[in-house]
């Protein structure tokens, strides 16, 4: 009996294992970071980081060529700014899916559109079964640097693309280019004393950073015509220097060595105004802007 009762508990607990394991895929530690408080972040900020991340927007979508497209996806789509601009441009007979690992973040994702053309999918971008060939464009914003082994996950990403389709995304050029994430960071690093050391090709917004890496990722998932463009653009808000301030201590590097720092409340409340002085000093015309390096990769299935 006693054992009849374990092996339910065993079959339970190996279900919930089994449960989790799909949810997060392959991708158990980035699946547990986007669906905790950094997830709650981007959720709590998902507009402040829309007008911030709006130049690049546009970047990503520029000469975009959706013509005769029928099946849109968005991967790593988080609330979803880029997937309904996606559905809005492929027009009303298409499906736009929207791909993310966070719970949390399809939720708002969901919420914030109408079903018309929408559909958002909870799964690890990794190792999610598509339908081959299923979608004939494919985009993402800053959604694929995150994978614990990206070649695995450019290969079955170019599976669920038709073949001679596009898949386009953007991603962050080295740290020094990227005042949003190196400016707070410095300052981080100057009032805690943390170390934090240039983050390498790990899972992380600066995965992609090495344009040489990211090409031979591609190449090895066998995609064609890689066009990696380098361009510079801001990164702009016109919110006050105190709510900017705030941000920062929640998104981005400068989040990061906070996280990793663990100051107490009082050298938290020194983090925030340094970052307030450096807002006011960005600050013209009621824009606070930061200097931005991307890249927008695009490449055929
Ligand atoms: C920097 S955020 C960008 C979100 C959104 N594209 C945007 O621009 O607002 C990265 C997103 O990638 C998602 N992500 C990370 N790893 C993933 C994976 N293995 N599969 C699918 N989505 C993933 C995260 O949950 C998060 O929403």
């Amino acid at each position: 009996m006693t054992r009849i009762v374990r092996k339910e508990i065993d079959l339970k607990r190996n279900k919930n294992e089994a449960l989790k394991m799909n949810n997060y895929g392959e991708n158990d530690k980035q699946g547990k970071y986007w669906n905790e408080a950094p997830g709650q972040s981007w959720v709590n900020n998902d507009t402040a980081m829309n007008e911030r991340l709006q130049n690049i927007s546009d970047i990503l979508f520029e000469g975009i060529d959706a013509n005769g497209c029928k099946n849109g996806l968005d991967i790593g789509c988080g609330a979803g700014s880029t997937t309904r601009r996606l559905a809005t441009i492929m027009g009303n007979q298409a499906t736009v899916t929207g791909l993310d690992i966070s719970e949390k973040l399809l939720t708002l994702a969901r919420s914030q559109s109408d079903s018309l053309g929408k559909f958002f999918l909870q799964a690890d971008a990794q190792s999610y079964t598509f339908e081959p060939e299923g979608f004939d464009l494919a985009i993402s914003r800053f959604g694929v640097m995150f994978f614990e082994n990206p070649l695995k996950a450019f290969q079955n990403i170019k599976s669920a693309i038709q073949k001679g389709r596009e898949l386009r995304f953007v991603c962050w050029a080295p740290l020094a280019a990227n005042d949003f994430f190196l400016s707070p960071l410095n300052t981080v690093v100057d009032i805690t004393g943390v170390s934090f050391a240039e983050p390498g090709n790990e899972p992380g917004p600066l995965a992609f950073s090495d344009r040489t890496y990211l090409s031979s990722i591609l190449k090895a998932a066998k995609f064609s015509s890689i066009n990696i463009d380098v361009l510079e653009t801001s990164i702009t808000t016109k919110d006050s220097v105190e709510k900017n301030a705030s941000l920062l201590m929640e998104i981005g590097m400068a989040f990061r060595a906070i996280k990793e720092a663990a100051p107490s409340d009082e050298v938290l409340d020194e983090i925030r105004e340094a970052f307030i002085t450096d807002g006011n000093k960005r600050l013209q015309n009621g824009l606070i802007s930061y200097g931005a390096k991307i890249y927008r990769v695009s490449a055929v299935a």
